[in-house]
């Protein structure tokens, strides 16, 4: 006998919560649309260099890629990550401190489910990456959104920060350089954050995709680099971002000898191992010369610069903060439509024919987030088409 009365079909209440991808919805209208100047991806269009393809080749042909790792990766690459941790975001690592992962974003949800709990409040500075909030949604936790400080640069506010802790907040989860706005957090602003984590005995969770990419002499540094701070911090890396590799879905999680074993487990039922074969590319990548990441830092950098000049073009409808790293910006429309961002968004690709991805999709109204990890000339294609179209 059928003991259910309601035979609707059986969604778990954690994924029906979960709010539709403004970013994915932006992405299938504009193929409905011709031609269309595309703003709205944070995926960089220069292909992976070839170097770290060959690798990839070699490795098939040599008849390495065909069986699954050890769960944490392999351990030679391992090695060669704790070496970069050290150079570069200067952390203290050891191979068995690293969780070779798909994509940052396999390692921050294993991250997340490793420490937070149903009910668990985890404060998330905004502007902020929707699929960080996606995360902790899916663990059953709750996204606690406190905004930045658009006029500084979208910096921290340490205040409201500070002010929204309660009994039942676990973590602070941040992107650095960050998605949407562009921002990059000041040493001082860190140190704030580290003094609040370990008063209030908070996880701190970092995003670091854009660590390559700063601007203008502004530096991108690691928490977890801090005094104190190593046990209570899970960094969170990709080299998706910094080699052009989006679709080899391969990234890393460092943190504490304590809390590895335990995101581990999370990263196996999600992952059992990353991508084997992208796991032989990315340890080319990380031996070779990093001349190609300076490469794609210029690139950026000249992009940025011209969509800002572009964008003063527009006063009349756009302000902006200039972004010190990654890829992406966050202008904020002046205009009355654009208190709707998804309307606004879904008009502009329908009748200027340029696609951009709504504020809305990082919890902040009155804004479209802009990429400028394309070739100039959609940058100007775009700007063209938006002058003529306002
Ligand atoms: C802040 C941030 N983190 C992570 C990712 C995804 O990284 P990965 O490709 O390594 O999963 C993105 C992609 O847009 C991002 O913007």
């Amino acid at each position: 006998m059928n003991k259910k009365k309601n035979m609707s079909i059986p969604i778990s209440n954690r994924v029906s919560q979960m709010p539709k991808s403004a970013i994915h919805e932006m992405t299938r209208l504009s193929k409905e649309v011709d031609d269309v100047a595309f703003l709205s991806w944070a995926k960089p269009t220069s292909g992976t260099p070839e170097h770290i393809t060959k690798a990839a080749i070699k490795a098939i042909e040599e008849g390495k890629t065909g069986g699954y790792s050890e769960p944490a990766g392999i351990y030679e690459l391992r090695e060669e990550i704790a070496k970069k941790l050290k150079e570069v975001n200067h952390i203290e690592a050891s191979p068995e401190e690293i969780i070779v992962t798909v994509g940052a974003i396999e390692g921050l949800a294993a991250a997340v489910m490793a420490v937070i709990d149903p009910g668990d409040e985890v404060i998330i500075p905004t502007p902020g990456y929707s699929t960080h909030i996606g995360q902790i949604i899916m663990a059953s936790g709750k996204p606690v959104c406190v905004p930045t400080i658009e006029e500084d640069g979208f910096s921290l506010d340490i205040q409201k920060i500070n002010d929204a802790i309660t009994e039942k907040t676990k973590a602070i989860l941040f992107s650095d350089p960050n998605n949407p706005t562009g921002s990059v957090y000041s040493n001082e602003q860190l140190e704030a954050v580290a003094e609040i984590a370990c008063k209030n005995n908070l996880i701190v969770i970092t995003d670091e995709a854009y660590e390559y990419f700063t601007f203008d002499g502004y530096k991108h540094y690691s928490i977890a680099s801090f005094p104190g701070m190593k046990d209570r911090v899970i960094s969170a890396f990709t080299f998706t971002k910094t080699y052009a590799m989006t679709g080899w879905r391969i990234g890393y999680v460092h943190s504490s000898k304590e809390l590895i074993p335990q995101i581990k487990k999370a990263h196996i039922t999600f992952a059992i191992c990353a991508p084997v074969i992208s796991q032989y590319a990315v340890l080319e990548a990380i031996k070779s010369s990093q001349e190609c990441v300076e490469n794609f830092r210029e690139h950026y950098k000249n992009a940025r610069d011209l969509m800002c000049r572009r964008l003063d073009r527009l006063s009349h409808v756009f302000t902006y903060q200039t972004p010190k790293g990654s890829y992406l910006m966050f202008p904020k429309i002046k205009l009355e439509a654009g208190k709707d961002s998804l309307a606004f968004a879904k008009r502009l690709l329908k009748e200027a024919r340029v696609s951009t991805t709504p504020g809305v999709a990082f919890k902040s109204e009155s804004h479209v987030r802009m990429s400028f990890c394309v070739p100039e000339k959609i940058i100007n294609k775009a700007f063209d088409r938006m002058e003529e179209y306002f």
